[in-house]
């Protein structure tokens, strides 16, 4: 197993055995459903923990691709006050690029503030929708042949962003070089991606699949880039997607590097992110996590307590195949993005509705797979959930938490 990035030699981590495409949410039981091998392996010369195969990109983004980043109103509050923060000084001459721009929930406050912008997303439905909104988009993978385009006809960006989406992209050589000839000589690469650190510290091992190739850390971000002359002059943790941390480049030597970035790597040191026994560690903790779960939810259903899910997110892929885990022990998912309902959870083969048709059968436990936005969903439950109805926690813990 040779690194992705290096080409070093790294070392088997999880295997979480096979498993579908973590958003391949299937119409019929009956259709055929592509599987890989997910096993993540870790790098000691750059510090990357990835996975090792990965099924072709269009297999993972495609014109039915069902997740839209406005289904969260605080992820979209969230990319308001990230616009606002890291925005070009001036509206004049300046460009501000999107990389993985989604339904548009960052880039609506570029077109409202009348910045020039453009957004590139490899999902024909999801461009549709921001195009339609009047966000300038297009369907496209972002490449160094693309950059190069881009730069032709509309110039050097003085904002490059990114939001969930650089560790999905394979082929980070390729990806550097189009940041360092798209990027303007003062421009900022501003990218937030789930944590490494936090991934390690609640055994979260739910943002492994697909479409997460990598799981950045401070370390891996600053060697990666390094060979291309992009510099990592600042990171910000994000409580987003259950522990994020946003990372911000610059050309190199433009920018002095910030204090909280050196103390935040200086910690990586400390927490052992350079270290394989601190990812074998991990590797055991997914284990006994599995185990904890299959003897919880057998158990009830034995006791024939009736469980349903909450939230068909693509992490619950990764759980729900690792630990075995089907339609005979979770009745149904609850899940408001109407791409998802009236479908079967990939693998598992479990039905999603929406919100109002659960509350016509509602379960004794609900298992919340969408703990990212815990609090959104709990305000919104907090007056609507009967007390009968009891609330199981996968992560940081399990654990069982009564409704009232
Ligand atoms: P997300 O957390 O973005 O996870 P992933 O990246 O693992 O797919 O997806 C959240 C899912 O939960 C999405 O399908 C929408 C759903 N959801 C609800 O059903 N109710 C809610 O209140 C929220 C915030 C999300």
């Amino acid at each position: 197993m040779r690194c992705r990035h290096c080409s070093n030699s790294t070392v088997l981590i999880n295997d979480f055995g096979s498993m579908p495409v973590a958003n391949s949410f299937r119409n019929q039981l009956d259709e055929d459903l592509f599987r890989f091998d997910l096993k993540t392996s870790f790098c000691e010369f750059c510090n990357l923990f990835q996975i090792i195969d990965n099924p072709k990109v269009e297999q993972m983004f495609h014109d039915s691709y069902p997740f839209f980043t406005s289904t969260s109103k605080s992820m979209v509050n969230h990319f308001s006050k990230f616009f606002e923060e890291f925005k070009p000084p001036s509206k004049e001459d300046s460009f501000v690029v999107e990389i993985g721009s989604n339904d548009g929930s960052l880039l609506v406050q570029a077109k409202n503030q009348g910045f020039h912008h453009l957004g590139v997303d490899p999902s024909g439905n999801v461009v549709e929708r921001a195009k339609s909104c009047g966000i300038n988009s297009i369907c496209e993978f972002f490449s160094e042949k693309l950059a190069k385009e881009i730069k032709s006809k509309h110039g050097e960006a003085n904002r490059i962003f990114a939001a969930n989406v650089i560790c999905h992209i394979p082929d980070l050589h390729d990806l550097a070089r189009g940041i360092k000839d798209l990027l303007a000589q003062d421009g900022l690469f501003v990218f937030e991606e789930p944590y490494l650190g936090s991934m390690l510290e609640k055994i979260s091992y739910d943002q492994i699949y697909d479409e997460h190739i990598y799981i950045f850390s401070g370390l891996s971000v600053q060697t990666v880039f390094a060979e291309y002359g992009l510099q990592l002059v600042d990171l910000q943790e994000q409580t987003t997607h259950g522990g994020s941390m946003r990372y911000v480049m610059a050309h190199q030597g433009t920018t002095t590097p910030s204090k909280e970035m050196l103390r935040i790597l200086d910690r990586e040191k400390n927490q052992g992110l350079n270290s394989v026994e601190t990812y074998l560690r991990f590797a055991r903790e997914c284990e006994k996590r599995r185990s904890q779960l299959r003897e919880l939810l057998f158990g009830l259903a034995a006791e024939g307590k009736r469980i349903a899910g909450y939230g068909a997110t693509s992490k619950s892929t990764t759980i729900l195949n690792y630990c075995n885990i089907g339609n005979e022990i979770i009745e149904y998912f609850c899940d408001t993005t109407p791409e998802k309902q009236g479908k079967f959870t990939p693998g598992s083969h479990i039905p999603v509705i929406s919100r109002e048709e659960a509350q016509e059968r509602l379960p004794d436990y609900f298992i919340l797979f969408a703990w990212n936005h815990a609090e959104e969903i709990m305000r919104y439950e907090s007056n609507k959930m009967p007390s009968s109805v009891a609330w199981i926690n996968i992560i940081p813990k399990l654990e069982i938490l009564s409704s009232s």
